[in-house]
């Protein structure tokens, strides 16, 4: 089937109880990996692409391996979402380059690093969304600014600047009525990269209740965690065994991420997982096999990694098993679904 909208995903994701996790992409190992995973355990995919991401490995790169992922899972549905848009013309433009769904986060400036005001984002994600529902296309926004609340890592900010940006259930029930995105990114704690929590994270640096509360309020939003790695120690001690040198850090665990799910969580966003997976295969390939320098001695082992990595999330997350239950859903399926509820 062609790429399918998130919004469909996300429904159905809803419907069943599962999550599915948004999966970082810069290049064709990663793809394939995913597409492996999911082959084995019949999964839906969110593969999705940062503004750094499309830039390095270049559009038109991406849109073809893509296109061959389509091809060679015809009964997988997949959905190709633009990570952290900065800007309207970001997400417009991938859009252009066949995404099928759109993260507008409104909730920077366009510079992607200074919080931005409640107006703004309401003003650029309403913008985003009015265009892409009227191809079809799924919107994520996001109300709150990431960043860890121990030392404020993340978006750059400090502690109490971390801890006065975490979102508001006030303004997410208002930013979703104002704006009418499909998916709502929450920040409850969480942060980019390996460095989340110098320990297990514990309810008053990962404010899970915080979910819930939204959840009640938005019981029909699907909700999205950002920064979810779960940074496993296994993953730390390959790279460091081999001579990496990850200082010792704690990411959000799985039992979390489950209960971010039984309250309305759908999209589960991960990247650091992945890049440590591939990493510490790398290096240990390297450290073992000095000799080696043919470039599938290594990227190989990386994608195997990344293949058993993903297939545990799909488990964890309970997305394993459901691809064979999605009837398949166009853009032009859901475009006439927001033309219906007037929501173009
Ligand atoms: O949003 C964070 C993701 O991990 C993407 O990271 O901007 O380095 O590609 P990136
Ligand atoms: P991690 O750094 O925890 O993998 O988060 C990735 C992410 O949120 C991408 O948007
Ligand atoms: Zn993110």
């Amino acid at each position: 089937m062609p790429l399918v909208p998130m919004r469909a995903l996300l429904d159905h994701a809803a419907a069943n109880d599962y999550g599915i996790a948004g999966l970082n992409v810069n290049n064709m190992e990663q793809i394939q990996a995913i597409m492996m995973a999911a082959a084995e355990i019949d999964s839906p995919v969110i593969v999705q692409a940062s503004r750094g991401a499309r830039k390095y490995s270049n559009d038109a790169y991406l849109r073809h391996l893509m296109l061959a992922a389509v091809e060679l899972n015809p009964s997988l549905p997949i959905c190709m979402h633009q990570d952290h848009g900065n800007s309207a013309e970001t997400c417009f433009s991938a859009i252009e380059q066949g995404f099928t769904s759109v993260m507008m986060d409104g909730s920077l400036s366009e510079d992607g690093k200074v919080p931005s005001t409640y107006d703004y984002n309401v003003q650029v994600t309403r913008k985003v969304v009015g265009q892409a529902h009227a191809v079809g296309v799924s919107v994520e926004g996001e109300v709150g600014a990431l960043g860890g609340i121990e030392d404020g890592h993340g978006a750059g900010l400090s502690q109490a600047e971390a801890m006065a940006h975490l979102t508001d259930p006030d303004q997410a029930e208002q930013f979703v009525a104002d704006t009418g995105v499909d998916a709502l990114a929450v920040a409850i704690g969480t942060s980019h990269g390996a460095y989340k929590f110098s320990h297990k994270p514990t309810g008053d640096v990962l404010k899970m209740d915080l979910i819930e509360e939204i959840h009640r309020r938005l019981p029909n939003t699907h909700l999205v965690m950002h920064g979810s790695s779960s940074v496993p120690q296994e993953l730390q001690d390959v790279i460091n065994a081999f001579g990496g040198a990850i200082k010792q850090t704690y990411g959000v665990p799985v039992e979390e991420i489950q209960r971010g799910i039984k309250n309305g969580v759908r999209k589960v966003n991960v990247d650091t997982d992945s890049r440590l997976a591939m990493t510490g295969a790398i290096r240990k390939v390297l450290a073992e096999s000095p000799g080696k320098f043919d470039p599938r001695d290594y990227l190989g082992p990386a994608r195997d990694a990344l293949t058993l990595l993903v297939a545990q999330k799909m488990r964890d997350l309970g997305t394993a098993g459901h691809a064979g239950e999605f009837a398949q859903k166009t853009l032009e399926d859901m475009k006439a679904f927001y033309q219906r509820k007037g929501l173009v």
